[in-house]
């Protein structure tokens, strides 16, 4: 018995909502091929799509740690799994690439032992993936990856996880800059204490935001697209950041920010001409400096 699954990229953050807001997009993203075995434990066969660079080893996959603590919850630990990963996205990129792997395999395995737990069930399983490859189990890859669309994460104790509907012709562009950034680090600058101003305007921002998408308020949104915690300390990491971001504004998008831990970063769109545009103009900035880079539109 054998099963295929896809999970998709995401961009965490949307901006103001550091580790509590996130998207899927329809590409790029992950393949997962499970297949159950009368041999007890996960074997992880063969990853492509990786360089050689992603570990085998059960423990260390994000992958295979989520199976193995989904197989231990549902009280199966012994089960026997063959499992080969197929990564269609870049690594370290800030498209959730550790979370779309976790999805993939956590979403197979569940549908093989007849679906014992509901799709957000898995949710804290992919998270366990998370904290294997990164150090912190968020949830705003996982989530979106794991159920689709525009996902809140209200709260992490306990866990409660909202979809909401977005307006019909919102865009995503993304682009790729071929550097890398590791999340652990990127997460590691940060500043641990936040000014009350500070925390004002980014909660108007992730109300606005909300009420933007839910309205539907295209302007609103744009408006609400800004980070001044986050983005302010990460932005440094990135080559040609404001570049990129001014270059997004002037080809008509919404707004622009960093893609969940970065490099890559996103802009919203009212529009797929728009979003495509965009998509050009915030690769020309990247390429100004020499730097390659992959670009991907996708509704929301
Ligand atoms: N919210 C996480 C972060 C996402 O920004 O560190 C990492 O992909």
């Amino acid at each position: 018995e054998s099963i295929r699954v896809y999970a998709p990229a995401t961009v965490a953050n949307v901006a103001c909502g550091f580790d509590i807001f996130g998207f899927a997009v329809n590409h790029p993203g992950d393949e997962v091929v499970l297949t159950k075995s009368s041999t007890p434990g996960i074997r992880i066969n063969e990853i492509t799509g990786d360089d050689g660079r992603l570990p085998k080893d059960v423990l260390k996959n994000t992958a295979g740690i989520a199976i193995m603590k989904y197989l231990e919850h549902i009280g199966q630990p012994d089960q026997g799994f063959e499992l080969s990963l197929h990564k269609d996205m870049p690594l370290g990129s800030g498209l959730g690439s550790s979370a779309a792997s976790a999805v993939a395999g956590v979403f197979a395995a569940n549908e093989l032992m007849g679906k014992p737990l509901s799709q957000k069930e898995l949710l804290p399983f992919a998270m366990e993936g998370e904290r294997v490859a990164c150090g912190s189990a968020h949830a705003d890859n996982v989530g979106p990856s794991l159920l689709g669309g525009f996902v809140i994460i209200r709260s992490y104790d306990p866990l409660d996880i909202i979809q909401i509907p977005t307006p019909s012709d919102l865009y995503a562009s993304i682009v790729h800059p071929q550097i890398e950034v590791n999340t652990k680090d990127a997460r590691r600058i940060l500043e641990r204490e936040i000014t009350l101003h500070k925390t004002i305007t980014q909660m108007g921002n992730v109300a606005g935001l909300v009420a933007g998408l839910l309205l539907p308020d295209y302007q609103l949104i744009g408006r609400s697209l800004v980070d001044v915690i986050i983005e302010p300390a990460r932005a440094i990491l990135i080559p040609q950041f404001d570049v990129v971001k001014a270059a997004a504004l002037e080809a008509g998008a919404l707004g622009c920010s960093i893609s969940g831990s970065g490099p890559s970063l996103f802009a919203l769109s009212k529009g797929k001409e728009t979003a495509t545009r965009v998509a050009a103009a915030m690769a020309a900035g990247f390429h100004q400096v020499g730097i390659g880079t992959e670009e991907y539109v996708s509704e929301i």
